[in-house]
C-alpha cells in the first residue's frame, strides 16, 4: 500500500496531484457543512511539510462536463484558504494546453486549486485521454477523496495508470474505520438501520448479517417489516413487494444466527406536522402516520447496546426534522455516545441523512468515526469493491 504517510517518501520539488472530495452543500452562496473541507486539512498540512507542490482536483454537484457557474470550486477555495491560513491560487480554467505551464508556476510548499473537474467533459466519461491529460499535469497522485472512491471517474480511476498513486491520510483512516466494522471486527456487533427503503439497504443487511450479531431495524424500512409480519401501519410510509426481500433477510438472519429487532412501539400523529402520540404496535389506526420510534423500542436499543463492542449506525429513527418525532433517533445518538465514552466500544456512523441528524444534535465526536462518505460508504458496506480504492492496490 503505498502512503504518503511513509516517512520515505521525499516530496520535495514534486508536484503532487491532490484529489480530494469538496463536494460540500452550498445554500445562497454559502457553505452549510464544512466537515469534507476540514477532514482534508491534515494530508494538506503534511504535503507542506513535505515541501511539495499542491495541486488540488475536485467536483462539486454534477455539471456533466459542463461548466456551470453556480458548481464553481471558487468559494469552497476561499473557505479552506481561510481554515488553512494560507494562499491558494484558483485556477477557474478547464484543463487545456496552457493548465502545464501555470501549474509549474506553483512553488514549494504552496498550493493551486483546479476548477471543478467534472466541467471537463472526460472526467465522468474515465476517457483515456483526459486522463492521461490530468497525470502530465504533476510527478505524483494521492487519492484523499474516499466518498467520490466509488466512481470509475478519470481524476479517481483512469489516472491512477499513468503516474504513481498514493493514498491520503482522510482515505486510510476511512478505509480502516471500515474494515473495523466489515473484516476485523470486535465481537459482539450490532448494525442500526433506518432510512426509508428497505429495498435500497437490503445489500448492506445480506452482507453484514453474516458476521453481525443484531440488526435493529428502526425508521420507514421498519414499518414495511412491521406490515409484513400482520401490523397495521397506517398512512406510514412503507415498500410494497418487498416480500421476497423480507423472507431472504428472515432465512438469513436464522441461517447466521443474527437477532433482527423492529420497533415495539412507536410514536405516531395524523400528519407531519402535527404533534406524537406514543402507541404500542397494536395500537395503530388506519389513520395513523408513524413517525418515531417509542420508549420501548428506545430501552431495548440500549440494551443491545449495552452488550455490544462495536456498533455501526446507519439511517434516522424517525422524521427527526420535526423536534416532536426526533427523540428516538437523539436517544440513539446518546446511547451510544455514553456506550463508546464509558467502555471504549468501536462506533461508526455513515450516510448523508445520518451525518445530517449528527450534525444537528451536535454530536460529531461522539463516535469512534463518523464517515463524510455517502454513496461510496454504503457500496462499501454491501461489500463491493470501490473502483478508486482497486486502482490504488
Ligand atoms: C458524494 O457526495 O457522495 C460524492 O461527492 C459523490 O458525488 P456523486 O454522487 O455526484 O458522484
Amino acid at each position: 500500500m503505498n502512503k504518503i504517510s511513509d516517512h520515505n517518501l521525499k516530496l520535495k520539488d514534486k508536484k503532487v496531484l491532490l484529489r480530494v472530495d469538496l463536494n460540500v452543500p452550498i445554500k445562497d452562496g454559502t457553505i452549510t457543512e464544512t466537515s469534507r473541507i476540514e477532514k482534508i486539512i491534515p494530508t494538506i498540512k503534511l504535503l507542506i511539510e513535505k515541501e511539495a507542490k499542491i495541486i488540488i482536483l475536485s467536483h462539486i454537484g454534477r455539471p456533466k462536463g459542463k461548466v456551470i457557474r453556480e458548481m464553481s470550486l471558487e468559494p469552497i477555495s476561499k473557505k479552506l484558504a481561510s481554515l488553512l491560513n494560507k494562499e491558494i491560487l484558483f485556477n477557474n480554467k478547464l484543463i487545456n494546453e496552457n493548465t502545464i505551464s501555470e501549474v509549474n508556476k506553483i512553488t514549494n510548499g504552496s498550493i493551486m486549486m483546479l476548477e471543478n473537474i467534472r466541467f471537463n467533459e472526460g472526467e465522468e466519461l474515465n476517457d483515456k485521454e483526459f486522463a492521461k491529460k490530468i497525470s502530465n499535469l504533476g510527478d505524483l497522485y494521492v487519492n484523499d477523496a474516499f466518498s467520490v472512491s466509488h466512481r470509475s471517474h478519470a481524476s479517481v480511476e483512469g489516472i491512477t495508470k499513468y503516474i504513481p498513486s498514493y493514498y491520503g491520510l482522510q482515505i486510510t483512516e476511512e478505509i480502516n474505520a471500515l474494515k473495523k466494522i466489515t473484516s476485523e471486527i470486535k465481537k459482539p456487533v450490532t448494525l442500526i438501520i433506518g432510512g426509508s427503503k428497505i429495498s435500497t439497504k437490503i445489500k448492506i443487511i445480506n452482507n453484514l448479517i453474516k458476521k453481525f450479531n443484531n440488526i435493529i431495524i428502526v425508521g420507514g424500512m421498519a414499518n414495511t417489516m412491521l406490515k409484513h409480519t400482520g401490523s397495521i401501519i397506517g398512512k406510514s410510509i412503507c415498500e410494497n413487494d418487498c416480500e421476497s426481500l423480507i423472507k431472504e433477510i428472515l432465512e438469513n438472519s436464522n441461517k447466521y444466527n443474527c437477532k433482527i429487532t423492529c420497533p415495539l412501539d412507536v410514536v405516531v400523529s395524523k400528519n407531519l406536522e402535527g404533534s406524537g402520540k406514543n402507541k404500542d404496535i397494536k395500537e395503530i389506526n388506519k389513520d395513523d402516520i408513524i413517525l418515531d420510534i417509542g420508549p420501548k423500542t428506545i430501552a431495548s436499543i440500549k440494551k443491545i447496546i449495552n452488550d455490544t463492542n462495536t456498533v455501526l449506525w446507519n439511517g434516522p429513527a424517525g422524521y427527526f426534522e420535526n423536534s416532536n418525532f426526533q427523540n428516538g433517533t437523539k436517544q440513539i445518538l446518546e446511547i451510544i455516545e455514553q456506550k463508546t465514552k464509558n467502555d471504549n466500544i468501536f462506533s461508526v456512523a455513515g450516510g448523508g441523512e445520518t451525518v445530517a441528524a449528527i450534525n444537528k444534535f451536535n454530536k460529531l465526536n461522539s463516535f469512534t468515526f463518523v464517515s463524510t462518505a455517502g454513496g461510496a460508504f454504503l457500496e462499501y458496506l454491501e461489500g463491493k469493491d470501490l473502483p478508486g480504492i482497486r486502482a490504488l492496490n
